[in-house]
């Protein structure tokens, strides 16, 4: 299998987008560690699962990445369990929407923090042992709006178009050594984060869900289709792929055409 032998690390991997990328990654033969803020015994439990469905090792690590020390100790935490991580996916994000005058200080913190920083941690934290073995994939889920605006998204659209720059630096530090860092940019996914904006358009429809989704859609999504969190996934582990080792420092719109426009 393509990933055989490869460990990878999954932030916010217990749940929508991180998920699929974990189910993703040892469907293709890699090693998982599980990354996410729940209780151990419900992390265990995922990765139990991960490891009869695919026939991997996967292990959980509890991890509050808008605490910085937990978020530069999270590396060292996978390395102990399932040996330093050639593949690092910064998946984990949370999202807060509010104008920019009323828009509270505590979410801009812990936006940029989860967002952002926690990339910057565990990038510095994993670059070392990849340069010694000459081999490492780095996916950062950044998002549409690493790459255009929209309203109301201050914090999220600082931390996202952050984590872009940041990628293309460190993809242009690492260039030489095997190592590739990317990003990939979805559209409007299927998951958990977006559901208070479905909420929030549903209410204009009397509460109608599949008519707040068509509104949503109808803004800015051209294919009219909520991604599943499937088609990220299958796009990170061809990122990891030896195939696509000439990719580095793009950030990928996955975005059924949003940014075309
Ligand atoms: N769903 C979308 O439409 C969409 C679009 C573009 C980008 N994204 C990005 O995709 C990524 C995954 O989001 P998702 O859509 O799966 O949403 P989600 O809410 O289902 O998942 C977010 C994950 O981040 C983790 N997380 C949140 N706060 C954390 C903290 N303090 N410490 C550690 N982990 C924390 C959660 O446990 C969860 O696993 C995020 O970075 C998000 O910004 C999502």
């Amino acid at each position: 299998m393509m990933l055989e032998s490869r460990t990878a690390l999954v932030t916010g991997s217990t749940q929508g987008i991180g998920l699929a990328i974990a189910r993703s990654l040892a469907h293709s033969g890699a090693n998982v560690v599980l990354h996410g803020i729940e209780p151990n015994d419900q992390g265990d439990a995922i990765a139990e699962t991960l490891k009869t469905t695919y026939g991997v090792q996967a292990v959980y690590v509890r991890a509050n990445l808008a605490l910085a020390n937990e978020a530069s100790e999270l590396v060292a935490s996978a390395s102990q369990l399932l040996g330093a991580p050639d593949i690092l996916v910064n998946n984990a994000g949370i999202q807060y929407t509010c104008g920019i005058e009323s828009f509270p200080v505590d979410r801009w913190d812990a936006i940029l923090a989860v967002n952002l920083s926690a990339a910057f941690h565990s990038m510095k934290a994993v670059v070392p042992s990849m340069r010694t073995r000459g081999w490492g994939r780095i996916v950062n889920i950044a998002s549409v709006h690493g790459l255009v605006a929209s309203v109301n998204k201050g914090a999220y659209l600082a931390a996202k178009h952050g984590l872009v720059g940041l990628s293309k630096g460190v993809a242009l530090e690492t260039a030489t050594q095997g190592i590739t860092v990317n990003c990939i940019c979805p559209g409007w996914t299927d998951t958990a984060i977006i559901q208070p904006q479905i909420d929030l358009r549903a209410a204009k429809f009397g509460g109608d869900r599949a008519a707040g989704i068509r509104d949503l859609l109808s803004e800015k999504q051209p294919n009219q289709t909520l991604l599943p969190p499937e088609r990220i996934g299958d796009v990170v582990a061809f990122l990891c792929s030896d195939s696509a080792a000439g990719i580095t420092g793009v950030a990928l719109p996955v975005d059924g055409g949003w940014t075309a426009q």
